[in-house]
């Protein structure tokens, strides 16, 4: 199969934002105006620059701004959920308002972009927060974040000097790379999992049984900022190679890490999910409960329930849909309300927060809940962490 066979990414052209002369970008870039951003327009930069937010080449303009928020759409129409943007201050805007070219700086004062300043624009963020997160409450973090980065945005495209997130870069593929390697295995049907979580059973069976009826699996975590509760990314992915290790084939398998940053906007963000993977050459995408979510923001199917708002294939992926899944005691196997005819008392179901707590005492969670050689390297994390 040659890669041309593998699904078109969105909008039909993958970008690649990296400098094609990074040296000679970088020695102009040094006399541009400079500006420090933040880790997660630095995880931006990097899905912008490998093709995965294809056929974005830069932060989003007004127009874009408006129609994505309003309509989910691109002021051309295509579908895009949730606006990627550079947010800044008053004191940056000042800085910057008369320039033509910035230079994006990282924490460390290194530059690591160049954008092409092509508009400056006050965004409504109350506005904004209502229509993509749904919730104006600070409690949620990418609100919070949203009300304190500043009340201006800065559009353009961007040149990328190098991999701005410098984490596994083995398994950092980029859309390029995982279509190649789909083409070479000869992969017609990958399916796509994204999760922020180490692998549970209820996971497991989800890329179990989607894995029955397509050719391969890409487990493709969020890696770039979670929240705080979250499991740091390096301790997760010990749990993504021994789950693949030991209960998947490995000729059906790939692991690529996604070096985005969750911003928990629920439905929405389970439809940009859906069109990363499409750039990454996958041809489905799971969506299960709660996709993306965080506290009470969003009902337990929403994420699922939007990709009605499209035409049928307007997105191109197929969606796979699961019900909320669990191991099942009557069953005597993993099972979900579509496919369980038992009642409550048969399921097990523990809630994060139950099994954090257990975690942090040492104690393994069932082997129905969780894999124990996921459990150890979870209780193992937890210990180093917690001094005794
Ligand atoms: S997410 O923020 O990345 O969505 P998580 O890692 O928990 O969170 O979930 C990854 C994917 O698995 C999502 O599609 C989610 O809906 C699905 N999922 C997680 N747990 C379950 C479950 N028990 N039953 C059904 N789907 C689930």
């Amino acid at each position: 199969m040659k890669t041309n066979e593998i699904i078109p990414p969105h909008g039909n052209s993958l970008i690649n934002c990296f400098a094609q002369n990074p040296a000679e970008v970088l020695k102009e870039a040094r006399e541009f105006t400079s500006v420090i951003v933040s880790k997660r327009v630095l995880c931006d930069l990097e899905m912008l620059a490998i093709g995965a937010f294809s056929p974005l080449n830069g932060f989003t303009g007004k127009k874009d701004y408006e129609s994505i928020i309003e309509s989910m759409r691109l002021s051309n129409g295509l579908i895009w959920p949730i606006p990627i943007t550079l947010q800044v201050n008053k004191e940056t805007y000042e800085k910057v308002k008369n320039q033509n070219k910035i230079a994006l700086k990282d924490e460390s004062d290194e530059i690591v972009a160049v954008l092409n300043l092509k508009e400056i624009y006050q965004p409504d963020l109350k506005k904004e927060a209502e229509l993509v997160f749904k919730t104006l409450d600070t409690n949620h973090p990418a609100v919070k974040y949203l009300f304190e980065a500043g009340e201006y945005y800065l559009a353009g495209d961007v040149k990328v000097l190098k991999s701005t997130y410098d984490e596994f870069p083995e398994y950092n593929l980029g859309c390029t790379k995982t279509r190649e390697i789909f083409s070479e295995k000869g992969w017609k049907q990958i399916v796509a999992f994204q999760t922020r979580n180490p692998v549970h059973r209820a996971h497991e069976y989800l890329l179990r049984v989607a894995l029955e009826t397509v050719d391969g699996l890409m487990l493709h975590p969020t890696m770039g900022e979670t929240k705080g509760d979250d499991i740091p990314a390096n301790i997760r992915m010990k749990c993504y190679k021994e789950i693949l290790e030991k209960y998947f084939p490995k000729n059906r398998t790939l692991l690529c890490i996604m070096p985005a940053s969750m911003r928990y906007a629920g439905p929405r963000e389970a439809v940009l999910h859906a069109i990363i993977r499409r750039n990454y050459g996958c041809t489905h995408f799971i969506v299960g409960r709660d996709h993306a979510g965080v506290g009470n923001y969003y009902g337990t199917y929403d994420a699922q329930k939007i990709f009605s708002e499209f035409k049928s294939n307007e997105l191109g992926i197929t969606l796979l849909f699961f019900e909320h899944s669990f191991y099942c005691k009557a069953c005597d196997e993993m099972a979900s309300y579509k496919t369980c005819p038992h009642d409550a008392s048969s399921h097990m179901i523990l809630s994060g927060t139950k099994v954090r707590e257990m975690l942090r005492n040492g104690e393994m969670p069932p082997v129905e809940f969780t894999r124990p050689e996921i459990a150890k390297i979870l209780i193992d994390s937890m210990r180093q962490k917690i001094p005794t």
